[in-house]
């Protein structure tokens, strides 16, 4: 488990700030503390980890990054905030998603979903086949009123998304995270050598959200976190007996990495897109998949961190 460490002790309050400054002066801010950062020794690019309490300006104090783990900061926050938006708006997001979710009947299943309106836009632009689930019961409360009427055909259910435990294997098409695993990183501690905690719900998140994936479907996850630093979640890195295949099959997943790109406002601090796409007996390698996110520029994020 990570605590205040002096490290972080050391970095500015990115919660005033964020309040206080253009989107640019931040990111630039928080560039500069992260090249203070010494890596791993051998030469890697330096993490640019952003406190997640810099985007988050939100109704509820935090006091620490902890709070992101718990479901009662959540379910606060939630009882007094209406709509927030992490990462990437729809708008941002719509073109890199068609491309690796091309289908607009596959059944959509929208992890940590909070008061975005993500979902909703997903709905709209014809993905008309979305459930969503957050472990707030405050939230999907809400959403689940918000759209009885105007989208009746949207399901919204409380579940737990390192488990999914209310759906059955293979229920879906495709899972959507944006922000969500991000969430169960927030006492990673250095990302160099993560906590026990966060390896741990990590890889119960891939599991569940593997297990529930058809043959051929996809994991599709919208992240702050570079290449470097989530890649290897989605390769295995986290199951207790690392395995990854030598031609790029994850076995403790049944998938393959098939695109790892990053998006993004100019000025602003990069947000990643990637695709896990499990193998099926048409393509037990994930091949095809591969090579259709290849043509997507994917495998390498854009800004060549990787
Ligand atoms: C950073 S917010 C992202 C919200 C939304 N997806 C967005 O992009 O704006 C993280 C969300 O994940 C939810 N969450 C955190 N841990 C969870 C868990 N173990 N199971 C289900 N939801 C979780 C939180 O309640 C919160 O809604």
């Amino acid at each position: 488990m990570s605590d205040s460490s002096s490290d972080d002790e050391a970095l500015p309050n990115w919660d005033a700030l964020s309040g206080d400054l253009g989107c640019a002066a931040l990111a630039a801010l928080k560039e500069h503390f992260a090249s203070k950062d010494t890596g791993d020794g051998e030469g890697h690019t330096p993490p640019l980890t952003v406190p997640p309490v810099a985007w988050a300006a939100g109704p509820v104090e935090v006091t620490s990054n902890l709070d992101y783990k718990h479901q009662t900061y959540w379910e606060q926050r939630f009882a007094v905030e209406d709509e927030y938006e992490w990462l990437a708006s729809f708008k941002q997001a719509e073109p890199h998603l068609s491309a690796v979710l091309p289908d607009k009947t596959a059944r959509l299943l929208v992890v940590g979903c909070g008061n975005s309106s993500f979902s909703e836009e997903l709905f709209d632009a014809g993905w008309v086949n979305v459930t969503s689930i957050d472990f707030s019961a405050v939230v999907i409360d809400r959403m689940r009123a918000k759209n009885v009427e105007a989208r009746p055909c949207m399901k919204w259910e409380v579940m737990d998304m390192r488990s999914l435990e209310g759906f059955g294997d293979g229920s879906f098409d495709c899972v959507v995270d944006k922000a969500a695993m991000d969430a169960l990183m927030c006492d990673e501690g250095s990302p160099w050598d993560p906590s026990e905690g966060t390896k741990r719900d990590a890889h119960l998140m891939c599991l569940a959200c593997a297990r529930v994936l058809v043959p051929g479907g996809r994991l599709v996850m919208i992240s702050f976190a570079q290449p470097h630093f989530r890649r290897r979640y989605l390769e295995g890195f986290a199951a207790p007996a690392e395995v990854a295949a030598a031609d790029g099959v994850v076995e403790a997943y049944g998938w393959r990495v098939t695109a790892a790109k990053g998006f993004g406002e100019p000025g602003c601090l990069e947000t990643f897109l990637y695709a896990c796409t499990v193998c099926d007996a048409v393509d037990p390698k994930g091949v095809g998949a591969a090579a259709e996110g290849s043509s997507e520029g994917s495998c390498a994020p854009s800004g060549g961190s990787d």
